[in-house]
């Protein structure tokens, strides 16, 4: 069996903190014989740790962890075992001030908190493999240590004058010359021209030299890998058998992931949508967000990511903190492994008793009981992910992809103009990814980088900048009959966010849209448009809301299937805003304005229906009723279908399924109760 890990089932694991409980040899004692009660066969020891590793300098204390180590492997739960760098010691904030970061402001964080370093520091680099090392001479061939958890959640940037000299560094390794970047930075500007390497500083907030911001958030992307490899080296030199992952968070826009996935041989993330918030309990908008960040983990590497952590109840640092109600811990477990996880952990084991997160659910609250709701639930869950091994390494087959380029979301949303507020690129990809999510088909979100052959579909929303390479790319897909969708505000700039001279969108995406960029024309918060269908190449709506931005075009040489109806009796009413073109043996779609979700939903699953694109279960849905596939990899298909409302719903089948965890056979309907969440396979 191929799984992320050398542990042939589906982690059920946590956070473990022992570190906060040394002085109560009690409660150590109780914890291997509740992991085993509660069904847990991981946990994540030592993530904060390194106070306790390390109290002094050079004064390595690793016998504590050694002996939790060996005894929760004695009662067979494996160790995922973190390096200590995501917070750093009292002692050596205090004697190496450097190691502490320095913000936009240029103020120097205080010592204590987390995820506070510097990453260029050469002591804090220095400290971080001197204690790795420590660690992987001890642990990297230790049975129990299953996969190294390399710091938390990595964050934020440096502006310490130790990253002002990489970072000008890094930028005369780029341009060579301040001539070359001078030109790139389009420094006459404002008088902005460098004359010296010394003159350069990363951006202190709202910069107007839209290249240098840029390349300050490639920069901090690159230190970021570049500590992180620093990071990793001590622990592959030990053992390059334990694969290495750290834990993402969502859209956080911070560093470019996919980037630091390729020193990842294993993604994971940390899931924390803000479950119950809405009035009527409808949790699809939540379950939707998660999912697709889920499945952007799962396309990073092209296989399965592990949920490092989820909360089995609630957070502590929501505006309000609601308790997963009861039953819906194994739905939000389940609709993870549907899209590619292969492991649900937790945050936490055990609630700390002080400091920030005493409030944060955890599966052993403070009460100490195992009689608790949460506990059985997670117990019970533990039980269920027991009985699916064949699940581990099974794959997703998606036939349509999203491009998400986190270079183009920087540049778009600082480029000042054309929206200042919600230009909307994020929310323009979730537009697209949403129909596909409820229909149940499956979608890989793809980068430059990424071989589009296999896919049917490609859509490509608001790639305002637009690379050279990745233009060849799209146009060479559809010229050998690919299919792909374009939208307003692409190809507007070129990698350093210059705008592109002569039609857009450039680099020949014109003539692949077959349409001419004349103008764009946002719309205030509230202010909307309209869309008339003229022609539709398969069942549409006669008419779209649109919002926030309505692009202009020139028809050059497409097929005009929607038009713009403005509501200004000054402007023309045939300028169109939905096209079609013929390109090699492909097609092109074009969309000039921001649609409502009815238009991409109509629009793009006839088009996925056209290009003979498979969902995972061929049914119509009722709403929040949603499916998704993988295959394991011993052929078995598993099929799981979640129901994100508080209502019992049903779905009709087209063909028998089987229960996959309990045996049971649905012919014709499938029943399914409030926040259920089934696993099945062809009957
Ligand atoms: C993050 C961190 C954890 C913890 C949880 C709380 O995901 O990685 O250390 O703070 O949030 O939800
Ligand atoms: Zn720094």
């Amino acid at each position: 069996m191929r799984t992320v890990t050398s542990y042939p089932h589906i982690l059920h694991g946590c956070d473990y903190n022992p570190e906060q409980w040394l002085d109560r040899p009690d409660i150590l004692a109780q914890d291997a014989e509740l992991m085993k009660q509660a069904q847990i066969n991981c946990v994540s020891l030592g993530i904060f740790a390194w106070s306790a590793l390390e109290p002094a300098e050079g004064d390595y204390r690793l016998d504590w962890l050694a002996e939790i180590i060996d005894r929760l492997y004695a009662n067979g739960i494996y160790t995922v075992l973190a390096t200590p760098s995501g917070a750093c010691p009292m002692w050596l904030a205090a004697k190496y001030p450097e190691v502490r970061r320095v913000h936009a402001d240029r103020s120097r964080e205080p010592a204590g908190g987390r995820h506070n370093h510097c990453y260029t520091s050469p002591v804090y680099r220095e400290k971080v493999r001197a204690i790795n090392e420590k660690l992987a001479e001890r642990f990297a061939s230790h049975p129990a240590v299953i996969l190294w958890h390399v710091s938390n959640e990595i964050q934020g940037e440096c502006h310490c004058p130790l990253c002002q000299d990489a970072f000008r560094g890094w930028l005369k390794e780029k341009y060579g010359s301040l001539d070359a970047l001078n030109r790139a930075w389009w420094t006459a500007f404002w008088s902005n021209t460098y004359t010296e390497w010394e003159q350069i500083e990363s951006p202190r907030g709202d910069c107007p030299i839209h290249g240098l911001a840029l390349d300050w958030k490639r920069f901090c992307t690159a230190q970021t890998r570049s500590f992180f490899d620093a990071e990793t080296a001590p622990l592959k030199a030990a053992n390059p058998q334990i694969p290495v992952t750290t834990n993402f968070m969502g859209f956080y826009d911070g560093i470019n992931y996919q980037e630091l996935a390729k020193s990842l041989d294993v993604v994971s993330w940390d899931s924390y949508p803000a479950w119950h918030s809405m009035p009527d309990g409808d949790e699809t908008y939540n379950a939707f967000w998660a999912d697709a960040f889920s499945d952007m983990c799962r396309s990073m590497l092209g296989k399965p990511f592990l949920l490092m952590e989820n909360t089995p109840s609630n957070t502590n640092w929501h505006d309000v903190c609601r308790p997963k109600t009861w039953g819906f811990h194994r739905l939000t477990a389940i609709s993870n492994l549907a899209h590619g996880a292969d492991s649900i952990q937790y945050f936490q084991w055990r609630q700390s008793r002080g400091c920030s997160e005493k409030f944060h659910g955890a599966v052993m609250t403070h009460a100490n009981r195992t009689d608790t709701r949460v506990f059985q639930e997670v117990s019970d869950l533990g039980a269920a992910l027991g009985r699916l091994d064949a699940l581990c390494g099974a794959r997703t087959d998606a036939h349509i992809a999203i491009l998400y380029d986190i270079e183009n979301h920087w540049a778009v949303n600082g480029a000042k103009g054309p929206r200042n507020t919600s230009i909307g690129d994020n929310d323009l990809m979730l537009r697209c990814y949403l129909p596909f999510w409820k229909a149940g088909y499956a979608v890989d979100f793809v980068n430059a980088e990424t071989d589009f052959s296999g896919y049917h579909l490609l859509c490509v929303p608001m790639l305002y900048m637009l690379r050279a390479d990745v233009a060849e790319k799209i146009r060479d897909y559809t010229k050998r009959g690919g299919t792909v969708l374009l939208t307003m505000h692409s190809g507007a700039v070129d990698e350093n966010d210059l705008c592109f001279m002569g039609d857009t969108p450039a680099q020949g995406l014109a003539e692949l849209a077959g349409i001419r960029f004349l103008e764009i024309d946002p719309l205030y918060e509230g202010q909307t448009e309209t869309m008339h269908i003229l022609k539709a190449p398969f069942p549409l709506a006669e008419s779209y809301r649109l919002e926030r931005l309505c692009e202009r075009v020139a028809p050059a040489g497409a097929e005009i299937l929607g038009v713009y109806d403005t509501g200004n009796p000054c402007m023309p009413d045939d300028l169109p805003c939905l096209t079609r073109n013929s390109f090699g043996r492909g097609t092109a779609y074009y969309l000039g304005g921001f649609a409502e979700d009815k238009f991409f939903s109509d629009f793009l699953i006839s088009l996925a229906e056209r290009l003979g694109v498979q969902p995972a279960l061929d049914a119509t849905f009722p709403h929040g009723v949603v499916a998704a596939e993988r295959l394991g990899t011993d052929g078995t298909r598993f099929l799981f279908v979640m129901n994100w409302t508080r209502e019992q719903k049903a779905v009709n089948l087209p063909y028998a399924l089987r229960d996959y965890e309990t045996g049971k056979i649905y012919q014709s309907k499938l029943p399914l109760s409030p926040y259920g969440a089934k696993i099945l396979v062809k009957a």
